[in-house]
């Protein structure tokens, strides 16, 4: 583990922040063993997205995008949440507003305890109805049927994620523009930032003068925007962060 060394503001903003909001990537799953998608090895360097992540890809080959997806859907069951998603838990414990805002759809946030998740892109367990009922369906692994179909009007069922070209939920943007206006800190843990309207959060937050803390294993884009950037892996960072600012104030407040 490389030495945590952040600025003597970060551990202000820490302890001192009432109002406090993450914008998560992949890159704070990594270390569950989930593949990140750029870089070496990422996924989209090894697979086509305009195949597996474009409505266009799955209309042309439903099987092959869900049994896709029921892969994905298999690693994240046979993990979990790690030490990086259980800090951003604690953190929101801590404060008087959070908001947990992530771009990853494997669902690890509320599972390490956080509450007020904002799922920016969707989430890989639930499916959606493409007919006109729209029911929305939680499904197990593995599907019993591939592609699966709705059991209320048997139309055929699509993941319930955002795919290359298509809107986000107006809801999950509204509310993290949102919570970026109105926070004091605004955490960006795991993510390239090369991804909009994701990457546009924390610089609302920074306009309405948020401080803004990134983690990371290596500069990103946003780096430039932060205050901090501590590089590191973020299962590692987080909580030493988090002890720094407790042991500053000296109780666990
Ligand atoms: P990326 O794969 O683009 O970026 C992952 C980031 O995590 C990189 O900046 C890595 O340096 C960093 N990283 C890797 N391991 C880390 C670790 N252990 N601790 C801290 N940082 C680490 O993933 P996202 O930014 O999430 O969208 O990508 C954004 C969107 O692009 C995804 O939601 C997905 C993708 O296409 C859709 O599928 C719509």
């Amino acid at each position: 583990m490389s030495e945590v060394e952040p600025r003597a503001e970060t551990i202000d903003a820490l302890r001192g922040s009432r109002r406090v909001a993450a914008l998560t990537g992949a890159g704070i799953s990594a270390e569950s063993g989930l593949e990140t998608f750029r870089g070496k090895g990422g996924i989209w360097e090894k697979y086509d997205f305009n195949k597996l992540a474009t409505l266009e890809g799955f209309l042309e080959d439903p099987c092959l995008v869900w049994s896709w997806y029921d892969e994905r859907r298999l690693g994240i069951y046979n993990s979990g949440p790690n030490m990086a998603h259980e800090a951003l838990a604690e953190l929101e414990a801590r404060a008087d507003e959070f908001a947990l805002i992530t771009q990853n759809i494997d669902g690890y946030h509320r599972e390490a305890g956080s509450r007020n998740v904002i799922e920016l892109h969707g989430n890989i367990w639930r499916a959606r109805c493409m007919g006109g009922c729209q029911t929305i369906e939680f499904r197990e692994v593995p599907l019993s049927t591939v592609p699966p179909l709705c059991k209320r009007c048997g139309e055929l069922l699509r993941p319930d994620v955002v795919w290359f070209g298509e809107p986000l939920p107006t809801d999950a943007i509204d509310r993290g523009l949102a919570a970026a206006a109105a926070c004091d800190l605004m955490l960006v843990v795991g993510t390239s930032g090369t991804v909009q309207p994701a990457a546009s959060i924390p610089v609302y937050a920074k306009r309405s003068g948020a401080y803004v803390l990134e983690v990371n294993t290596e500069p990103t884009p946003l780096s430039k925007l932060a205050d901090d950037s501590v590089y590191g892996k973020a299962g590692d960072v987080l909580p030493a962060l988090l002890e720094m600012a407790r042991g500053r104030c000296g109780h666990d407040g």
